[in-house]
């Protein structure tokens, strides 16, 4: 990217607030002026929603920048204050979290069963010898002893490492070794798609290429043979017949809490990490706000595996240190049929939903006659994250989801940033479709030019945050210099520039509207530069997503003799779209044409094709560095995280038919 990036579409539409909502919000719009008038004592504010063991002599130490302390000489359990304390106020008997297994069993956990099953594990793995500090991995389905896991090392300070269950030997193993972790906790399997799906044989040949793995923990899930090694001990024979209390002990507000890696576009991943005050602080407070969180009315769903930062923030520890009834759910949205999420919904009374854009992209190409079938009345706030929500998703989402009613909060936040960022708050803001809006009270976003100049309202550029925040990374695990060099060495003080500022790079585009809103335009190695112009992605995606004969869109720059970069896009037509032949030359033009009356005709694709599926990332992220391979007819990089290997053959096999 040159400068800054051009400003393509405008979108008109604007919901408010529900009234009523907005009349008994968690938090009002004076919570913008009390953080712009003294941000600190904003956020001292928050952590006083918590419970601390010693309380903090400064809230924020920034003499060593880029490295933050916050709540400096605070001490608090994490467990402690998202279980015990809910016990201790008389809720032991309140659900914590409803789980719904993929075959359609479920279980019931109350905070008073959590904190007897958070006590014996965290009892267990003293006995294993885990000790403060030591790095504990886990490696789970999405079942209430991930959760139970997370909690019971927090709880003795030992600090955990959840990789995604769908990862591999060398994902595993290369984070089992970057962490030097003593334990892994998994499970013999997990069901996916109706499916037994083995893990422990991923933890076994990982833990044999590794040195540092003294115990592995093995919950029973799907009763499938596993083999045993020495190293091996049950979850069922140790952990629920261990004792059954367990005195959790205060920790220094920046104890390291978790690690959880992250993979870059290029070189090893890396491992994030977060730690204990401020985190909890900033979770917590973004749960209560930008979900307006009841715990005594509301049921909580966050679609996310704990696997992500999603999983961690907002399944865990927000959810809980609210003292929330949340529903956890262990499979895919189409087992056993498409409708699964919506049942889950009407069964429980889901009343706030957190989702991913590509799921809701994946439920409009599934079709507006599924969620029609369910009753979903109980739902009032829904939640967005992971990518840009195109305006026509985020339509859709409101329309056949919200039925018109529940605003929707678009979150943008990073693994890196630990908690919510920018987002509206329910009942103050009027939202915009596909806008995040505007940052949270206590967070300084902005949008920059290449000279970090604020560029004006209209403008678009790099997204940065010029202020700490309390759920910050601290650095990446064993890697001040790459913390150094990813985040902070483009802008600001950090890259040698005469400026004392220490300027936060996201490594995201975005644009401020003419009112000042925010439009995130995706990663800036996404975007293209074409004829002169830097052109995001995501805003020719999201405008080949407002026909109504697509569902989904991913668009790329290709290599071009004339433009430097053309436009190639990759479309999914919706489900009763004709493709075949003429009829799908035919779409194609008007779909460029579509494109050039929308954003005009700098933007107009040079190619499109019609695909039945794109290549994504195990957690619903586009690969478009697949599709630039494939549009630019080279042979395919890396597809080791792709979320299904055959999909990149599907779409380089039907690249000559649709041209
Ligand atoms: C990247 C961070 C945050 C938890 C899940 C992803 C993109 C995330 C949004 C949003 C536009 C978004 C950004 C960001 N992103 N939320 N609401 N609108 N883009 O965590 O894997 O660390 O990815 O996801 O590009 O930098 P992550």
């Amino acid at each position: 990217m040159s400068e800054t990036l051009e400003n393509l579409s405008s979108e008109t539409r604007q919901f408010p607030p529900p009234a009523e909502l907005a009349a008994n919000a968690n938090v009002t719009a004076e919570a913008y002026e009390q953080a712009g008038a003294d941000r600190l004592a904003f956020w001292a504010t928050q952590a006083e929603r918590l419970v601390w063991a010693k309380k903090w002599d400064q809230v924020l130490d920034w003499s060593n920048p880029p490295f933050a302390k916050w709540f400096v000489g605070g001490e608090l359990n994490i467990a402690y204050n998202c279980v015990d304390r809910h016990v201790e106020a008389g809720n032991g008997d309140k659900v914590a979290i409803h789980w719904e297994g993929e075959p359609g069993d479920s279980r019931t956990v109350t905070y008073s069963e959590l904190l007897t099953s958070v006590s014996q594990a965290a009892n267990t793995l003293t006995d294993l010898g885990v000790v403060a500090g030591d790095r504990v991995m886990i490696y789970l389905p999405m079942i209430p002893e991930a959760a139970v896991a997370m909690l019971a090392c927090a709880r003795i300070g030992a600090t955990h490492s959840v990789v995604f269950g769908g990862f591999s030997v060398d994902a595993l193993a290369t984070r089992i070794q970057d962490a030097a972790a003593k334990v892994v906790i998994t499970a013999d399997g997990g069901y996916r798609r109706g499916k037994p799906s083995a893990l422990k044989p991923t933890v076994d040949e990982a833990v044999a290429r590794t040195e540092s793995i003294e115990h592995v923990l093995v919950v029973r899930r799907t009763g499938q043979d596993v083999a045993w090694t020495e190293k091996d001990k049950w979850w069922h024979e140790t952990v629920e017949q261990a004792g059954t209390t367990h005195d959790a002990q205060p920790f220094d507000a920046e104890h390291p809490l978790f690690i959880l890696y992250t993979s870059g576009t290029t070189g090893k991943p890396k491992g994030i990490l977060h730690t204990t005050g401020g985190y909890l602080t900033q979770t917590s407070y973004t749960h209560h706000a930008v979900f307006d969180l009841k715990p005594e009315t509301d049921v909580y769903w966050c679609t996310a595996d704990i696997g992500w930062v999603t999983g961690h923030s907002y399944i865990v520890y927000g959810p809980l240190s609210n003292g929330a009834t949340q529903v956890m759910y262990e499979g895919t949205p189409d087992t056993p049929d498409r409708g699964r999420f919506w049942q889950i919904v009407d069964k429980y009374k889901v009343s706030i939903l957190y989702t991913a854009p590509t799921l809701i992209r994946t439920m409009m190409k599934w079709g507006d006659d599924i969620p029609a079938k369910y009753d979903l009345s109980s739902l009032r706030v829904l939640g967005s994250v992971g990518e840009p929500i195109n305006p026509e998703a985020w339509m859709w989402y409101r329309e056949h989801v919200g039925r018109e009613r529940t605003p929707i909060v678009d979150t943008w936040w990073q693994t890196e940033t630990g908690a919510i960022m920018i987002s509206p708050l329910p009942g103050v803001t009027a939202t915009k479709p596909g806008s995040a809006m505007t940052a949270l009270p206590g967070i300084s976003s902005d949008v920059v030019d290449d000279q970090a100049q604020s560029v004006p309202d209209g403008g678009g550029g790099f997204l940065v945050l010029r202020e700490p925040w309390p759920s910050m990374l601290r650095t990446i695990w064993g890697d001040d210099k790459r913390f150094l060099e990813t985040y902070w060495s483009r802008f600001g003080a950090g890259s040698g520039s005469s400026s004392t500022e220490w300027i936060y790079f996201a490594g995201d585009g975005a644009k401020k509207d003419e009112d000042g809103a925010l439009w995130l335009l995706g990663r800036v190695d996404d975007v293209m530069l074409v004829s002169g112009h830097n052109i995001s992605t995501t805003e020719v995606e999201s405008a080949l997503v407002s026909h109504p004969s697509v569902a989904e869109a991913a668009v790329v720059g290709a290599t071009d003799p004339t433009t430097g970069q053309a436009i190639v896009a990759f479309t999914i037509p919706r489900g009763n779209v004709e493709t075949e032949g003429e009829a799908g030359e035919a779409l194609i033009q008007e779909l460029r044409n579509h494109v050039s009356k929308t954003l005009g005709p700098i933007a107009k694709p040079r190619q499109i094709m019609l695909v039945a599926e794109l290549p994504k990332t195990r957690s619903g992220k586009i690969m478009r560095r697949l599709l630039r391979d494939v549009a630019e007819k080279r042979s395919l990089g890396d597809v080791t995280t792709l979320q299904d290997s055959t999909v990149m053959d599907l779409i380089s096999s039907g690249m000559n038919t649709a041209k």
